[in-house]
């Protein structure tokens, strides 16, 4: 017998099997109302998926199979799934008709965390109801296989004259890596247009389908791959990572400035390893400096989308491949992800209205 308390409902909905209902992102935070007296219960949950009438049937029968005393449930679901709107382009249509958004996280500078990130907006994204992929385009540095726990190699199939290759998936991403598909051990040696042809291919034969934001990881710097990538298909646009300190600044300067060159609207500037917080005294350490990200941002006239703490637990995460929004659902860090990913979807919807012409309506929102 389940006790009827807020912990006690979350490990009764656990138990619900349904591949439209990802259990794993429940949390206590998602009970928003809880009110129980005598044998009624008023719940609001909040939940990620889209189909919610069956889901909240799905709620419904599983709590009256656990709390066989109550006698009434008021059950409001609410979704977190925000506004997903269209990128149009012929090009891009052309390639990847199912794909609705494309965005390249970038930075000038390496090792500021772009992976860390890409997989945590992917993960964010996906935790909000988005339907999302994720493609590796470090090609000699693959970091994503690691980062979302997987081992395994991409299946094909034929499909007419050409292979289409399946995504892998996990934490409710899709996702393509030079990493999956050949031996991890093995340094890619190759020239600048094999590794060119490989982010072709990661667009062109990959059995995306349905899509609403599929993000690119990209490698340090401002080179082929990055060419390449906004050759192929006319992104969406790109979100430039940075540490606060003034040498990860002027790479920063640099890979946005090349964006822009090619027409690429640079969507904001994410600020990774703001600032450390000592886990036994909560003393605040600026370690790389402070204020960059905002600086940049400001100097650029680009949005700012958020400040990410060092955080142990986020390097972790990776390197067990268990992102932060799944590993610690609860943590100050997730909600500040979760947050820069809902300022992203802002300013991907922003940028799409303004390319049917609706731009007069969000004049106002300021960011
Ligand atoms: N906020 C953070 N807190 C703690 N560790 C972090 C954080 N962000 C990134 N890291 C760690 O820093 C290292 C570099 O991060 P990551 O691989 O994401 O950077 P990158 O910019 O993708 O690097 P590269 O340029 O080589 O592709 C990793 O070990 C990662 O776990
Ligand atoms: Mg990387």
């Amino acid at each position: 017998m389940i006790e009827i308390t807020k912990s006690g409902i979350i490990s009764s909905l656990k138990n619900i099997n349904n591949d439209k209902f990802n259990t794993n992102l429940l949390t206590l935070n998602s009970i928003k109302k809880f009110e129980h007296n005598d044998d009624n219960l008023n719940l609001d949950i909040s939940i990620n998926a889209k189909d919610v009438n069956e889901i909240k049937n799905l709620i419904e029968t599983q709590l009256k199979k656990d709390f066989t005393g109550l006698k009434k449930i008021n059950l409001t679901i609410s979704t977190k799934s925000s506004t997903i709107s269209t990128h149009k382009d012929a090009k891009k249509d052309a390639i990847m008709p199912g794909v609705k958004n494309t965005i390249a996280v970038a930075s000038g500078k390496g090792g500021v965390g772009k992976s860390t990130v890409a997989v945590n907006l992917a993960t964010a994204l996906a935790k909000d109801g988005a339907k999302v992929g994720l493609i590796d385009a470090d090609i000699y540095g693959p970091s994503i296989p690691l980062m979302l726990g997987s081992t395994d190699k991409p299946k094909v199939y034929q499909e007419g004259n050409s292979v289409k290759i399946i995504p892998l998936e996990n934490f409710d991403v899709k996702f393509i890596s030079i990493g999956s598909l050949i031996d991890d051990k093995a340094p890619v040696i190759w020239r600048g247009p094999m590794a060119s042809g490989a982010i072709k291919q990661f667009m062109t034969d990959v059995d995306w389908g349905e899509l609403d934001y599929l993000i690119f990881d990209l490698p340090p710097g401002t080179g082929d791959i990055q060419l390449t990538l906004v050759q192929t298909i006319p992104l969406t646009g790109a979100v430039i990572v940075t540490t606060p300190q003034e040498v990860s600044l002027i790479d920063a300067r640099k890979a946005l400035q090349m964006f822009t060159k090619v027409n690429v609207p640079v969507l904001g500037v994410i600020e990774n390893m703001s600032y450390f917080i000592a886990p036994d005294t909560g003393k605040k350490y600026d370690i790389f400096g402070s204020g960059g990200g905002e600086k940049i941002s400001r100097e650029l006239d680009t949005p700012f989308l958020g400040g990410i703490p060092i955080d142990s637990r986020i390097r972790e995460g990776g390197d067990n491949g268990f992102p932060m929004v799944f590993g610690m659902p609860d943590a100050k860090e997730t909600e500040i992800i979760m947050d820069i990913s809902r300022k992203l979807t802002e300013q991907v919807n922003l940028r799409n209205s303004s390319q049917s012409g609706k731009i007069e309506i969000l004049l106002g929102d300021d960011d």
